[in-house]
Order: structure tokens, then C-alpha cells, then sequence
């Protein structure tokens, strides 16, 4: 097999590899986060920052100066100040700055929170510890009446240009699929300084146990059939806009990382797929896709990349509503099923 070459463009770096280590706790751990480089992920992304860590800080802080100011002189021999204590933001600072001693492939810190309190600002603090790029997930659900689509919308650009004022490394956004027009939502984000967008976060929804009635919560991993939300966004954005396109959902395979390139996807990230076989299972998806590329006589990852999006494709018209009407059209029933 000739050598086929991997590589593509993503917020300005470049990666030997589409296939990314998605936002998790696999990059807790420096030996895990190896094995997924020495596997071949082109790039890592960290767990996330949660500002809620953010604001425990500041509160902590805050509670100091309190304690201090009375004539508690002592406290700081028991206030979380103490060199036992790693906060938030200390103990992500730490880990960012190891993932870069261990790792040669680009580090991406993560930022996940909502309000428009500041948390952003801390930014500017995961940079200097070598991030070599941002990616800001507004976890957002709006459940109230009051706010307007408009509203959300401006939330996620204000954050976003918080932190742009304070980073010059690449941001990323990770957003929901929720917005009643993505394609220009996604060009304000770029207006705004955002270098990429990631599709989509994937919301965990809350369930109801019948037998205890209660309502519960849980972690499911991913399907292959997840990746076709993101799949249509990226065909529908590919060549439209300037920045640069992710996945997220659903990769657990090499025929899904390949849709979603030829779809017009820069990288594709993946995290049950990894959390379920482990890191090194990303080798064998990114070999079984060297194999195929090898198998349809193409040399690289920029021959395929965005061959089959709107704009490239024979069929446009598959991406859009007319598709719809069409698939009504020549629905059959299933055998056996009566009319
Ligand atoms: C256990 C677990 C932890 C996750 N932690 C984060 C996180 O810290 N930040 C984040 O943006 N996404 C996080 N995610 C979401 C993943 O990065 C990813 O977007 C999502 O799982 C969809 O990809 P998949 O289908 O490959 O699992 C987490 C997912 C799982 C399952």
C-alpha cells in the first residue's frame, strides 16, 4: 500500500490526522492521552473547564478576603489556599501544560459554561500554558419563555468575542444543533473571530423510570446514525463559509469518519467510539480508512475532502427539502403491513 497522506488543515494548524480525541476524560490521564497519539489522533482535545470550577474559585477567594478581613490571620493555614488545595482552574492549568511536555500533536483546551459573568476571561490563563487552541462550548439549553432566538444567539457571540479579546490562539465553537438558522448563525461566528465550529454537542436527555417515578439521567454512548445531523450541516456548509468545519457524534467507525470528510468535514472528532474500545481502537479506524482511500485509487485526505458536500455533489437537492418530498413520494410499506 503507497503511502497515503492523512494530513488536513484545522483552525489554522496542521494535523497529521483528521481524527481527533474529543473533549473527555481519556485526557485526564498523560499515558492515555500518548496512547491516543501514538494511535494516530491528528489532535486532543481536554475535558472541559466548567466555569461553575471558575466561580467556585472566585467564591473561595472571595471567602478568604472575608475570613482574612475579620482577624482570621490563621486562615490561610486551612482556607483552600494552602498548597494542598488545587482548584479549578490550578489543576487544569497543570494538566494542560503536561498533556504539551508529553504530547507532539496539537493540545486544544476546552471551555464549557453559559453565563455572561466573565468566565471566559480565564482564557487568556490557558494559553499561556500552551493551548494551541480554544474550543468554547456554550452548553445552552433556553427553557425560558422570555428569551428570544436572537437572544441565544447573541449570548454565544458574546462569549465569544469576550474571549477573543483575550486569546490570540484559534477558538472553536461547539454548539448545539438548536438554531432556526445555523448557516448564518455560523457566519456571525466567524464575523466574530470564531476560527472553527464544531457540530454538534450532543445533549444527554433526561428519561422517566416508570416502575419508580422518578426522573433520570444517564450517559449513552453514541450510534453511527448520529453522524448524520452533523453530516448534512457540514455538506450544507462546506465552501460557504471560511472557517474551519468538525464533527462531533456518532464517529465509530472508518465509513463514518469518511462521510463526514467527504460531506466537507476538516477533522472529525471521536469519544464513546474511544471511551467504549479505548485509544488505541482510533488506530484501526484510521487504518480500515487508509485502506479504503487506498482501494478507491486516493492519495489524500484533501482528494476526498468535501467531494460529496452540497456544493460538489450531483444531487444538491438531496441536502434540502425537496429531498423530503421526494422520499414521502416513493415511501413503501413494509410487507406484510396493511394499508
Ligand atoms: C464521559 C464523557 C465526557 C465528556 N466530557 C466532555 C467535556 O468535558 N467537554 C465537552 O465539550 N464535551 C464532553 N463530552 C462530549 C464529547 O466530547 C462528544 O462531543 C460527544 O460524546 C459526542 O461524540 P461521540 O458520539 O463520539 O461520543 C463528553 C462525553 C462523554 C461521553
Amino acid at each position: 500500500m503507497n503511502r497515503i497522506d492523512l494530513s488536513t488543515d484545522y483552525l489554522g494548524l496542521r494535523l497529521s490526522s483528521p481524527l481527533v480525541a474529543s473533549a473527555s476524560p481519556l485526557s485526564r490521564s498523560l499515558d492515555t492521552a500518548k496512547r491516543l497519539e501514538d494511535a494516530g489522533a491528528g489532535a486532543i482535545v481536554m475535558y472541559s473547564l466548567f466555569e461553575e470550577e471558575l466561580h467556585h474559585q472566585e467564591e473561595a477567594a472571595s471567602r478568604f478576603l472575608i475570613n482574612a478581613g475579620i482577624g482570621h490571620g490563621e486562615a490561610d493555614s486551612f482556607l483552600p489556599f494552602g498548597s494542598s488545595y488545587r482548584h479549578g482552574l490550578d489543576q487544569y492549568l497543570e494538566q494542560l501544560a503536561a498533556l504539551k511536555r508529553t504530547l507532539d500533536i496539537p493540545v486544544i483546551a476546552s471551555l464549557n459554561g453559559t453565563s455572561l459573568d466573565g468566565w471566559v476571561d480565564h482564557g487568556q490563563w490557558l494559553e499561556e500554558a500552551g493551548a494551541d487552541a480554544l474550543e468554547l462550548n456554550v452548553y445552552y439549553l433556553c427553557a425560558d419563555p422570555n428569551e428570544s432566538g436572537a437572544g441565544v444567539e447573541e449570548r454565544y457571540l458574546e462569549l465569544l468575542r469576550a474571549l477573543r479579546k483575550q486569546v490570540s490562539v484559534p477558538i472553536s465553537m461547539k454548539l448545539s444543533p438548536y438554531f432556526s438558522g445555523l448557516a448564518h448563525f455560523v457566519a456571525c461566528l466567524e464575523q466574530a473571530g470564531a476560527d472553527g465550529v464544531v457540530l454538534f454537542n450532543r445533549f444527554y436527555q433526561p428519561d422517566i423510570d416508570l416502575d419508580n417515578l422518578q426522573v433520570t439521567s444517564q450517559l449513552t454512548w453514541s450510534r453511527s446514525a448520529d453522524i448524520q445531523l452533523p453530516l448534512r450541516w457540514v455538506a450544507l456548509l462546506y465552501g460557504k463559509v471560511g472557517l474551519s468545519l468538525a464533527t462531533t457524534s456518532g464517529v465509530h467507525t472508518a465509513d463514518d469518519a469518511l462521510k463526514l470528510i467527504l460531506a466537507g468535514a476538516d477533522v472529525t472528532q471521536l469519544c464513546s467510539v474511544l471511551l467504549e474500545k479505548g485509544p488505541g481502537h482510533l488506530a484501526t479506524i484510521q487504518q480500515n480508512m487508509i485502506a479504503w482511500l487506498d482501494r478507491n485509487e486516493y492519495r489524500s485526505i484533501a482528494d476526498v475532502k468535501g467531494y460529496l458536500s452540497r456544493e460538489r455533489c450531483a444531487d444538491p437537492g438531496i441536502f434540502d427539502r425537496s429531498n423530503y418530498l421526494a422520499l414521502l413520494d416513493n415511501y413503501s410499506r413494509a410487507k406484510g403491513v396493511r394499508r
